[in-house]
């Protein structure tokens, strides 16, 4: 069979995660895609970085850009990260040209998912982005096919490793933020600048994208509410404890008769429900639909292999042709939604 061929455009904590898993179950993705899913081009910053995977194989591109006029490259899969510069480029580029994308990037997709969207339904090129939203947990392909058919009220949940990592070593162990912190950074859950993390900012992109694909608009990124957990301390910690509660960082959204509202921030959660047994670096979607009830996944939201595994199993779906458009309906006539304010509910 015809192989599927790759472009892999960063070689960090996911990059190199995905040429592992790739490798290492190389014969049950060939029975279940049809057909071989093999690297073939490979772009990263520093040649001479030493990845801890053999690169021997791989074409070499200095300038990632070049992996879309690759000959031997079907399929560009996007892991630099970042909203603007060589990530946006490649995607836009790549899409352009009719080759269909694959990537972790929430802070692409949640500020420029809907005209990606256009650029993916006017090539023809499909553009999947399982990983960007809650690491290994299939979180897009919950709510665009599991929950095809309903109507969901709420959706969110735990979306940031990084986050739940801090609240939970910091409620266990009394331990300083900062320390945790550097510990996460060091386990590779955290963005380049951690900050997205610990601000609220990366669960709020994927909020962005939950909440698009639940409610079949693109939300306006800009118009969510956004508080993080840098401001809470060890006297948080006592008295939540004291009152049988515990902190989690809670993305939510819903959809209002008035339009959709957004919003991130650090909650109090009984100790008892399932959502505050969640703990680490694992994270939960949570939602309601009207015919579905409740439903929670829970699984790691960070890290090199939960994360090469939800870009593997989008490169499945194109490698057997069994893509769904970017929001899980055609874009041509949907309207972005802003988030209303506290001040308008
Ligand atoms: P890293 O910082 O570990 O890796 C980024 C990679 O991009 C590096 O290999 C770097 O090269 C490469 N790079 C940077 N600039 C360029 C450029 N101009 N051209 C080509 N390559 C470039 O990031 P992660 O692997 O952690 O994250 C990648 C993406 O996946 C991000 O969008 C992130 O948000 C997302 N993600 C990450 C998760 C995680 O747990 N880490 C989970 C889910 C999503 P070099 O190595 O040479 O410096
Ligand atoms: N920095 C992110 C997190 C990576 O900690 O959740 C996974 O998206």
């Amino acid at each position: 069979a015809t192989p599927l061929r790759l472009g892999v455009a960063g070689l960090g904590t996911v990059g190199a995660g995905l040429i592992t898993l790739l490798r290492d179950n190389a014969s049950l993705i060939t029975a279940r895609a049809g057909r071989p899913v093999e690297v073939t081009a490979v772009a990263a910053r520093d040649r001479k970085r030493d990845r801890g995977i053999d690169l021997a194989s791989f074409t070499w591109h200095d300038n990632a850009a070049d992996l879309v006029s690759d000959p031997d490259v079907d399929v560009i899969v996007e892991l630099i990260g970042g909203a603007e510069g060589p990530a946006r480029a490649l995607v836009e580029a790549a899409l352009n040209a009719g080759k269909p994308v694959v990537t972790a990037n929430k802070a692409l997709i949640a500020l420029h998912g809907d005209e990606l969207a256009r650029l993916s339904e006017q090539n023809n090129a499909p553009l999947l982005f399982e990983a960007a939203v809650a690491g290994g947990i299939p979180a897009i392909k919950t709510v665009r096919e599991g929950l095809a058919a309903d109507r969901l009220l709420w959706i969110g949940g735990i979306l940031n490793g990084t986050c739940n990592y801090i609240l939970t070593a910091m409620r266990e162990t009394g331990r300083d933020f900062a320390d945790v912190l550097a510990e996460a950074q060091e386990l590779g859950y955290a963005e380049a600048d951690p900050s997205t993390d610990v601000d609220g900012i990366d669960a709020a992109h994927k909020l962005t994208i939950l909440a698009s694909l639940a409610f079949g608009s693109p939300v306006i990124f800009d118009s969510v509410h956004v508080e993080g957990i840098r401001h809470i301390g060890a006297l948080d910690f006592s008295f939540a404890r004291t009152l049988g509660y515990r902190i989690k960082l809670i993305g939510l959204a819903r959809q209002t008769e008035k339009g959709v509202e957004a919003r991130v921030a650090p909650c109090l959660i009984p100790e008892t429900s399932p959502v505050a047994q969640v703990d680490g670096v694992f994270n939960a979607v949570i939602a309601e639909g009207t015919f579905v009830g409740r439903l929670m996944v829970e699984g790691r939201g960070a890290g090199a292999g939960p994360t090469a595994s939800a870009v593997a199993a989008d490169l499945i779906d194109l490698a057997r042709n069994t893509t769904a458009p970017v929001w899980g309906t055609e874009t041509t006539g949907l309207q972005p939604v802003r988030s209303r304010p506290a001040s308008e509910r």
